[in-house]
């Protein structure tokens, strides 16, 4: 990743930015589509990848769905920096989202499996995930015709790689990596 890139919580005033990043692959079938509006009831959940001109180059989103699991959608990356090691970056930083939150079972449902095995992530049945097929894909026009593969990450495990140092705290099912406040409970 290049120095000048900086990976940061995202702010309500990038809302119309990752709208059109994230919309620009949704219009060929490869994400879902969000508005501005949409995106900025969720804010506190995006990650942003921002270039030395200011300009967002790369976005993601921890998407609670119980108290100990989440998915970690809408990870998208401007086409001018696919291959820089953006989207991993942005992975590990919605990871690090995920264990301030105390939450250490993060999955998601891609078309990019490639990607994801690349980045550590183990291919598991979506089964496994019975909130998520609750909330979203009962209703998914899709649901019969869906090509999305499920991947998942066990953070607890995956906290003693070298990529990821921790602190542990006092509480012995407790970890804290990185330094990501939570600025409102999902
Ligand atoms: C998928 C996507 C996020 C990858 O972002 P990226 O910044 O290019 O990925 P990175 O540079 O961080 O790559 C990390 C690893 O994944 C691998 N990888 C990334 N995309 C890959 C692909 N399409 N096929 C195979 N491997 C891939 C890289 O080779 C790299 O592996 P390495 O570390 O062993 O060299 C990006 O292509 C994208 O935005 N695609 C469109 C939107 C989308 O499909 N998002 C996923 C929704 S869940």
């Amino acid at each position: 990743m290049a120095p000048d890139v900086f990976v940061r919580r995202a702010r309500p005033q990038d809302a119309v930015a990752i709208s059109r990043l994230n919309n620009s692959f949704a219009a060929e079938g490869q994400m879902l589509l969000r508005t501005p509006e949409m995106i900025s009831l969720a804010i506190d959940d995006y990650i942003v990848a921002q270039g030395p001109a200011g300009e967002i180059l790369a976005c993601g989103a921890l998407k609670e769905y119980s108290p100990s699991v989440a998915e970690i959608a809408a990870i998208a990356v401007s086409r001018d920096a696919h291959g820089q090691g953006l989207g991993r970056a942005i992975v590990r930083r919605v990871e690090d989202l995920a264990r301030m939150r105390g939450i250490y079972d993060v999955f998601a449902l891609t078309l990019q499996p490639e990607f994801f095995s690349a980045i550590g992530y183990e291919r598991v049945d979506r089964a496994r995930y019975p909130e998520k097929i609750r909330r979203d894909c009962l209703a998914c026009t899709r649901r019969f015709a869906c090509n999305e593969i499920c991947f998942a990450r066990n953070l607890l495990i995956e906290a003693e790689a070298p990529d990821a140092p921790v602190e542990r705290t006092g509480r012995a099912d407790a970890a804290v990596v990185g330094s990501i406040p939570r600025a409102h409970a999902a």
